[in-house]
């Protein structure tokens, strides 16, 4: 089954209707198509060209005192990017309380970027190529326990849509790759822990999602033949999902909103849809 894109408006789904985290948990993409988020007038320039320095792949801000990373522009200019993406953060946040209420009190939101390129204009390895379908895995940065979800929102000033594949469900993948990943190694977890190649120990889960993102993204005849829908987010809509749940590519577009959130398996409405539970049962056992 390909991933649905569920739309919310903004009064919330009809009464009767499936519950939105119902549908999140199971996959779906949900898209909100009319979420107010006004520019200022002095900010409409932070959608006229990139203010980034181009060294990494976005500017963010991170942590208690949401620093800025990667921003170009005067110290005014920074600083007013820095507030933007501080808004969006409080805009994300309220998404979550008014829309996926369950959540709230349980979710920690993380980084919030600012994603000025082209996708396609980058020509990167194929490791870190995000046109090409996968799930969400960060090598320096064991995830554990917690799902990543993402709140996205094209805010491009000349009407370019952000275009997206999106693919089949995380157990037909799955079924797919899950024979073809090398063992764990608990030892070589520790190892990379103690040399700080890694944030904290990298678990079991870890390890099979860091392979699975590597033999989805290296196999080419899978990218091209695997069940996949093309999706065009318009500038203005928003869209959520849990993108390491969701096989996606991003195809194109350029100036978008990302917000990062943790939730933890254990509080999810139902833990068994979590790519982590469903591993460990086409497994046949806990994973270490
Ligand atoms: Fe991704």
């Amino acid at each position: 089954m390909i991933s649905p894109i569920v739309t919310v408006p903004r009064a919330g789904p009809a009464p009767g209707a499936s519950s939105l985290v119902e549908a999140l948990e199971g996959g779906a993409v949900l898209m909100f198509p009319d979420l107010d988020f006004p520019f200022s007038p002095f900010e409409e320039r932070f959608v006229e060209r990139p203010f980034a320095d181009g060294k990494a792949k976005n500017v963010n801000i991170r942590g208690a005192g949401a620093e800025i990373r990667g921003a170009a522009g005067t110290p005014e200019e920074r600083e007013a990017l820095r507030q933007l993406l501080i808004r969006y953060r409080t805009f994300a946040q309220d998404l979550i309380d008014r829309h996926l209420p369950a959540y709230t009190g349980k979710i920690a939101l993380a980084g919030t970027s600012y994603r000025p390129f082209d996708v396609d204009r980058r020509k990167l390895s194929w490791r870190r190529d995000d046109t090409r379908l996968h799930v969400d895995a960060f090598p320096s940065n064991p995830i554990g326990e917690k799902r990543i979800l993402r709140v996205f929102r094209n805010i491009n000033p000349d009407g370019q849509p952000r275009h997206w594949r999106v693919g089949e469900d995380f157990g037909s993948m799955a079924d797919r790759f899950l024979g073809r990943l090398p063992g764990y190694s608990p030892l070589s977890a520790r190892l990379l822990a103690a040399l700080r190649i890694t944030k904290a120990r990298r678990s079991e889960y870890d390890h099979l999602m860091l392979h699975l993102h590597d033999a989805l993204k290296q196999d080419t005849a899978y990218q091209q033949s695997a069940p996949q829908a093309d999706v065009r987010f318009a500038p203005g809509q928003t869209w959520v999902t849990f993108s390491d749940l969701v096989m996606h590519g991003a195809m194109g577009g350029r100036y978008m909103l990302e917000q990062t959130a943790y939730l933890p398996v254990e509080s999810q409405a139902d833990p068994r849809k979590s790519p982590q539970r469903i591993l460990a049962a086409k497994l046949g056992r806990p994973l270490q």
